[in-house]
């Protein structure tokens, strides 16, 4: 597997998935988002990988969201398929065969945290932070946040985090549901592999898959969700203040909203 924004390596039956945009805190563009897609697809019918660990490169970010300098020029048509592309391609990572865990090493936020929140079971080190700040930029969660953070938390922890951006520090997040386990740095890696471990020592992999598929389906009503979503999202991306919150962060300055 060859790639351009992701490091691969697969080893004891483990792939591990790295997001390599450091400069950039592996924030998502358009390629890496389809190139995580990829590497899901291939995933499942490698016969050598049975569980994926998905990481970001370097100790300060798992993912720092969608590339905000992408978003920017998205008329209301582009910004449906744009969110549309993402659940996609996120609901893959949701319904893969294979155990999957994100392995929280930094920021996760807006894309980052949906990204997480796609996987089935999520670790985080004690320097992550969560957070779906997507209405300081004029838009909202676009790639199944609205939907996935409900669902962990409940709905009304997922109103106030998403209406208020608040961050949400590693040992929070445990609190919420919204991760599994919040360990030191150092443990991140050996935790996930220990999980991984587990489920490879005493698990037949098809009951697994069928477990996975099982509690997806628990939440397949929320089909009508992400149509929203898609929708207030493509919305949002004809608004005025959806150009100035993005504008005001590539600029580096607080954005002025108007309501318009
Ligand atoms: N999209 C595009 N670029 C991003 C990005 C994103 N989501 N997040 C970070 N970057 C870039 C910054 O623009 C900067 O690039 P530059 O060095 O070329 O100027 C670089 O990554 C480093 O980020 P910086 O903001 O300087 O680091 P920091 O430590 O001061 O702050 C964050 C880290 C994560 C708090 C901050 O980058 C941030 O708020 N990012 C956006 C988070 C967000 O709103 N995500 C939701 C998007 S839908």
């Amino acid at each position: 597997m060859n790639f351009e924004n992701l490091k691969t390596e697969v080893e004891n039956g483990i792939l591990t998935i790295t997001i390599n945009r450091e400069s950039k805190m592996n924030a998502l563009n358009l390629k890496t988002v389809e190139e995580i897609g990829e590497a899901f697809s291939q995933a499942q019918s490698n016969q050598d990988v049975r569980g994926i660990i998905l990481t970001g490169a370097g100790d300060k970010a798992f993912v720092a969201g969608a590339d905000i300098s992408e978003l920017n020029t998205l008329n209301s048509v582009e910004g449906k398929k744009f969110a549309q592309k993402g659940q996609e391609i996120f609901a893959s990572i949701e319904q893969s065969a294979k155990p999957v865990i994100a392995a929280v090493n930094g920021y996760a936020l807006g894309g980052g945290c949906e990204l997480a929140m796609a996987c089935h079971i999520r670790v985080a080190s004690d320097n992550a932070i969560f957070g779906l700040p997507e209405v300081t930029l004029g838009i909202i969660p676009g790639y199944g946040g609205t939907q996935r953070m409900t669902q962990l938390v409940g709905k009304g922890k997922a109103i106030e985090l998403m209406t208020t951006a608040d961050m949400i520090p590693a040992e929070y997040a445990e609190k919420l549901g919204l991760v599994n386990h919040a360990v030191t740095l150092d443990e991140l890696i050996p935790t996930c592999e220990k999980i991984l471990g587990k489920i490879f020592k005493k698990a037949a992999p098809l009951a697994v898959g069928k477990v996975i598929a099982c509690v997806n389906a628990y939440y397949n009503v929320a089909e009508d969700g992400f149509k929203a979503e898609a929708n207030a999202f493509g919305d949002c991306c004809q608004t005025e203040d959806f150009v100035e919150g993005t504008t005001a962060f590539v600029e580096k300055r607080k954005a002025v909203f108007k309501g318009k």
